[in-house]
């Protein structure tokens, strides 16, 4: 029998696995309003026509694919660890006018394949969740971002309104599995909502932030919470062996 996938194990299998049916499920189980999420996130870019954006945990590339058309100029680098959703992605996005600007890469967020100071924004969308080392992944965000340059993350998390975490117990516990395990798989369906729970709160997830060397942190919620947008800029602290830095400012 399969073992379910738990929170901070590896998702490549998972992903690969939920590929072809990822962006009908999320139509699905999201009404569309993942489209508005994704819009929002984009729309925190102060982009420019020279701008060199990284989307980490890029899946189909739809976060990707919207920079590019934000911005004429702009270059987009979509990475992700999933050859099938990165497959995923260049038969959706190579048809597009505005594909000429979209890379695709696949490589591990963990550690990527980019030198010091290359991008002036990183985009993650409902992708930090699954990495398995997040403060690793926030090292190699702030690594390849230029000084002063733009963190954008989109997440998934607990509801904090005590009507909405009732309606995820059941949406989450018992729907979504189902639909989940009609159109593509249980295992990985019953692993959104666990995964959910697993992510920090935006308080914590904020402090996570800063000790990675970010400031001037603005978080929105959307969705009684459910729905998390962190903003931040790299710090211009020198980082200690550790990884950690003494950020400025607050949040
Ligand atoms: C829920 S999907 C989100 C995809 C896309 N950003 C979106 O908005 O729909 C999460 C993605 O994160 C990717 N991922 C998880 N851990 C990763 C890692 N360490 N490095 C690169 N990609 C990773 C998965 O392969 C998957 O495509």
């Amino acid at each position: 029998m399969p073992q379910p996938f738990l929170p901070g194990q590896d998702t490549r299998p998972l992903f690969d696995a939920i590929a072809r049916r990822y962006d009908l499920l999320n139509l699905l189980l999201s009404g569309g309003l993942d489209r508005y999420w994704r819009a929002k996130a984009v729309g925190e870019l102060e982009l420019t026509t020279s701008s060199r954006v990284l989307d980490a945990a890029t899946g189909t590339g739809d976060v990707a694919l919207t920079v590019a058309r934000a911005m004429p100029g702009v270059t987009v680098v979509g990475l992700d660890q999933s050859m099938a959703m990165l497959h995923l992605a260049y038969t959706k996005l190579r048809r597009r006018p505005a594909w000429p600007a979209i890379q695709l890469v696949q490589g591990d967020c963990e550690a990527l394949p980019f030198g010091e100071g290359m991008f002036d924004a990183v985009t993650i969308a409902f992708g930090i969740r699954n990495v398995q080392r997040r403060a690793a992944a926030l090292a190699e965000f702030r690594r390849v971002l230029k000084p002063g340059g733009q963190l954008v993350v989109l997440e998934l998390g607990q509801p904090r309104s005590a009507l909405m975490a009732r309606i995820f117990r059941c949406y989450g516990g018992w729907l979504l599995p189902r639909i989940g395990g009609l159109l593509s798989s249980r295992d990985a369906y019953r692993y959104l909502p666990a995964s959910m729970q697993a992510f920090p709160d935006p308080v914590l997830f904020l402090a996570e932030l800063a000790a990675g060397g970010f400031e001037k942190l603005e978080h929105q919620a959307f969705m009684g919470g459910m729905v998390g947008l962190f903003h931040g800029r790299r710090n211009s602290c020198a980082m200690n062996g550790s990884g950690q830095g003494s950020p400025r400012g607050s949040f």
